[in-house]
């Protein structure tokens, strides 16, 4: 296994990069890549900027470029229905990319010439990811998050949820357009800028991907500001505890 994994921002990706053996950078396409190895994986950590075609790019170049043959995209999104809590983990079974409409010539949501609406992630990498969230939470979780990060969240027992990520072009923060997805896309559970990009890419390239979202608001009024708070001072640590667990297993 080469493992490419992608984050949308720094705070998303904080210490994966420190904890490289024998990390080297290099620079294409205005990105950093960074090659090593992750506790005993060969990997490549890269970050992709926000948006479709950012993530796109950089998948793209991770395959064909950097050979890397299995891709994790980590981060935050907002929380896709009203089960799903601030704190709460979510890994991708299937991508949509919500702001995709090319009708009356094709449905909604499908990209056109593809017949598909739903990209899917790879199961088995999936369900990897599910474990490591969970031996997060069991095992590192209260030591891992500040208990006043804890509290300021109201991160008490987080939850894990596997189903459908839409991802557009767009920050979500209002409660009419979150409720309007959640309607159209049944089995929706989080909604990001990255991750349909990143499944039709490896789709089209023939290669697995998972991705791991650790919600960061309620992409209502508010999602801006809790956005912010969540993504400087708990994303990284989710995110650190997890890879690693995975990378371990
Ligand atoms: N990433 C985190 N929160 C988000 C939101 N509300 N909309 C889009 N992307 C996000």
């Amino acid at each position: 296994m080469r493992l490419g994994i992608i984050s949308a921002l720094s705070e998303e990706q904080q210490g994966l990069v420190e904890a490289m053996q024998g990390p080297h950078k290099l620079i294409h396409g205005q990105r950093d890549y960074w090659v090593g190895r992750l506790w005993e994986i060969d990997a490549v950590c890269v970050l992709s900027r926000i948006g479709k075609v950012a993530a796109a790019v950089t998948t793209t170049v991770l395959v064909e470029k950097f050979g890397v043959t299995h891709i994790l995209f980590t981060g935050v999104a907002g929380a896709g229905a009203r089960t799903i809590a601030v704190g709460d983990i979510v890994v991708a079974e299937s991508l949509v990319q919500h702001d995709m409409d090319a009708s009356p010539l094709f449905p909604r949501f499908e990209v056109p010439l593809t017949g598909l609406t739903h990209f899917p992630a790879d199961h088995a990498l999936g369900t990897r990811l599910l474990e490591a969230a969970s031996g997060f939470l069991d095992e590192d979780f209260v030591d891992a998050i500040d208990p006043r990060e804890r509290a300021a969240f109201n991160l008490t027992r987080p939850r894990i949820h596997r189903g459908l990520i839409a991802s557009g072009d767009q920050f979500v923060d209002d409660r009419a357009h979150i409720n309007d997805l959640n309607a159209a896309l049944p089995g929706l559970v989080a909604v990001e800028m990255e991750g349909a990009a990143v499944a039709q890419v490896c789709h089209e390239l023939g290669v697995p991907c998972a991705v791991l979202r650790t919600i960061s608001d309620n992409a209502n009024e508010d999602a801006a500001t809790d956005f912010l708070r969540f993504v400087k001072s708990v994303a990284a640590r989710y995110a650190f505890y997890i890879v690693r667990r995975f990378c371990l297993q």
